[in-house]
């Protein structure tokens, strides 16, 4: 791991807009006008809300939040699946927010994503062969069949697959042996950086650990720099340098894995770690309970959004009024809390 920074975000913020119909409850003449009395209305989700983010080269970046708070959302708006609302995102020093579909082709070889559902994202008409060599083509990354065959062969191997896996279909595999071919798919044009987004989520506790352990070892063989999205506390501790802990659409605190599990600031991360049993006696703190679900990324809280579940006694009028921002803590840290340090 370097210092240097693969990729950077500033201010990124992705909006959805929802349309929904509400049925109308105004008693005026227009109201009756309208088709059942449903009123159209358009509402505004605040997925990704405001988010600076550096991913070092070579590290991996941990990525944790409740489900909902946009964690997806950033992953894909980092690599450019979607369009952010507002902000910048720079990728080698480029500055690759606004760049269009074909000036984005050469990034896209570059950033690779995996998913949670391998099956979802692999194509159950095509044979593993199949899946792998597309990718080599569409890039032209292979000039002759001879060459894309022996690529691919050595993909499967890498991932610990044997090789008659390449003429059967994703139907005559496993979860974990899915994942293994769509990380292989991820590997064949040799990307420098690829977002793991719950990738062993929905593998049995058995088969996540040779994944996790895969992971690991393909980092070191190809350089790799990994986002690392998850909400499996124990694993991202595991396998994870730095850490950012995700509210709401923002990030409210991130450190390096080993100052943030020791010492957490944001009262957020304290009650989400609170909660590990495996964390030693000393390092463990009461367990803390938060109140209530997490809101709705379309009405977040004024303020601080976390502060209608926010455990911190006597909360000051900053509390509910102003947003806070991420603020340097020690040499590592950034914490967005106004009472951090009280
Ligand atoms: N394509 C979309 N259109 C509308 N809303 C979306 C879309 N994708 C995600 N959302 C909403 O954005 C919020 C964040 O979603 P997501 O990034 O998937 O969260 P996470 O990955 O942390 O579970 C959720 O409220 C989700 O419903
Ligand atoms: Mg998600």
């Amino acid at each position: 791991m370097t210092n240097e920074a693969l990729i950077s975000t500033h201010n990124i913020c992705t909006y959805f807009t929802k349309r929904t119909n509400k049925p109308s409850v105004k008693t005026d003449p227009l109201s009756t006008k309208l088709k059942n009395s449903l009123i159209k209305t358009k509402e505004t989700i605040y997925a990704v809300d405001g988010v600076d983010l550096t991913i070092k080269q070579g590290e991996t970046l941990g990525l944790i939040g409740e489900s909902g708070c946009g964690k997806s959302t950033l992953g894909r708006t980092i690599i450019r699946l979607l369009n952010p609302t507002s902000g910048t995102i720079t990728f080698q020093n480029n500055d690759i927010s606004s760049l269009n579909q074909r000036e984005l082709r050469p990034i896209r070889r570059d950033m690779q994503m995996i998913f949670q559902d391998p099956y979802a994202s692999l194509n159950p008409r095509m044979t593993v062969g199949a899946t792998l060599a597309e990718p080599l083509k569409i890039h032209k990354l292979v000039s002759s069949q001879q060459e894309c065959h022996q690529r691919v062969r050595h993909l499967i191997d890498q991932v610990g697959l044997p090789k008659d896996t390449l003429t059967k279909y994703p139907h005559e595999f496993s979860g974990g042996q899915r994942q293994r071919i769509s990380i292989a798919r991820a590997l064949a044009v040799k990307p420098s950086f690829i977002i793991c987004d719950e990738p062993t989520s929905a593998l049995d506790v058995s088969v996540q650990a040779q994944i996790i352990n895969l992971l690991m070892d393909l980092q070191k063989q190809e350089h790799l720099t990994y986002l690392f999205i998850s909400h499996d506390l124990d694993v991202i501790e595991h396998i994870c340098n730095r850490v950012a802990i995700m509210y709401l659409g923002k990030i409210v605190e991130c450190n390096t894995a080993e100052q943030l599990y020791s010492s957490p600031k944001h009262p957020y991360t304290k009650a989400l770690f609170s909660a590990i049993p495996s964390l030693d006696k000393e390092t463990r703190h009461k367990r803390i309970l938060l109140s209530g679900d997490i809101p709705s990324p379309a009405h977040p809280p004024s303020g601080c959004a976390f502060h209608p579940r926010c455990p911190v006694e006597n909360k000051s009028d900053s509390c509910f009024n102003e947003v806070p921002s991420l603020k340097q803590i020690g040499d590592t840290g950034q914490v967005s809390c106004h009472h951090e340090g009280d």
